[in-house]
């Protein structure tokens, strides 16, 4: 366990290496940009990608409106669904469903959360397997977790590909997931106990049931966490020399701030960036990845789709 005494917090500088999402973000972009250029000159075929919001949540629009930029600057026609907050379930399971027949959309995904009223995995389970790209359908999410990814849900596979592309051993290592959400931290650990780059390693998830979750977190070689409470890991949960990855984006109230609050993820960044080895800010860790791995997968399901095969990755 790491102490510090008192008042000397402020003098001791940060020592880990901030892992820069935005950048190894606009490298894969660009990547993708290429490859998408190269599919749509041979093949005539431009990939789609549709997003479905049901509602107006302040953060649910600024995340959907940068994937569909994003999608536009890598070549991918993007577009968004809007539907009114009161949408029934009958409304986006139709939506989904035209999305599903429509040739020029190769990939899908809804943003969640959906209003309480609709039952989400009545929704997910509408999406066509092929086309989604948020790798939630049971069939997606059932072949990940038997070792096979079709697609990866986004932030996991962003957040892997961080690890490589940082040269982070994952082989053997203890990788340990706070939080054990569909869309992060299940997905997550089946990545990080599959065989090969970027993965290998020996997997635990912490939860809501988790007994005393700092001796587990003090375990971890890569911590991962994804539990949506604002600054949560402290800098005593926390091995000295170890990777932290924080997925957490959360608004915390910043009166003098124009917009009223600022972003903090599930982490308390300050000084556990005096402990870890490595660590991802908020914003401009995570985030960035998960766009870019989106991006990916739908020029995936583009090629599969154009070739009749299902996709792999
Ligand atoms: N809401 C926050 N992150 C995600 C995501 O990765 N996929 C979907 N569908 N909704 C989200």
């Amino acid at each position: 366990m790491v102490s510090w005494p008192a008042g000397e917090k402020g003098i001791l500088a940060i020592s880990a290496r901030v892992i820069d999402g935005k950048a190894i973000s606009a490298r894969v972009r660009r990547a993708v940009a290429d490859e998408v250029q190269k599919f749509t000159s041979g093949t005539g075929v431009v990939p789609g990608l549709s997003v479905v919001l049901a509602g107006d949540d302040a953060a649910s629009v600024s995340y959907v409106m940068a994937k569909e930029k994003a999608a536009r600057e890598a070549g991918i026609a993007g577009n968004v669904l809007r539907l009114p907050g009161s949408a029934t379930q009958e409304q986006v399971v139709r939506t989904v469903e035209a999305l599903n027949r429509d040739p020029a959309v190769h990939g899908i995904l809804v943003q969640l959360p959906l209003p309480g009223h609709v039952d989400t995995d009545a929704v997910v389970r509408t999406i066509d397997p092929g086309k989604d790209v948020d790798g939630l359908h049971p069939y997606n999410f059932g072949l990940l977790l038997a070792g096979k990814p079709t697609f990866a849900p986004a932030t996991p596979s962003g957040i892997q590909r961080m690890l490589i592309e940082e040269g982070i051993e994952t082989n053997g290592a203890h990788a340990v997931i706070c939080g054990r959400s569909s869309i992060v931290g299940r997905p997550m650990a089946a990545l990080m106990m599959a065989r090969g780059n970027g993965a290998n390693a020996t997997v635990t998830v912490c939860h809501t049931g988790t007994r005393d979750l700092a001796a587990v977190t003090r375990l971890a070689d890569i911590l991962i966490v994804a539990i949506g409470r604002p600054e949560a890991i402290t800098a005593n949960m926390v091995r000295p020399g170890a990777v932290v990855i924080d997925v957490g984006v959360n608004r915390v109230a910043a009166p003098d701030r124009k917009s009223g609050f600022r972003l903090v993820g599930d982490v308390a960044y300050d000084e556990v960036a005096r402990v870890a080895s490595h660590i991802t800010p908020v914003p401009g860790g995570v985030g960035p990845m998960t766009i870019a791995m989106l991006l990916q997968n739908t020029l995936a399901a583009a090629r599969a789709s154009t070739a009749g095969t299902p996709a792999s990755l």
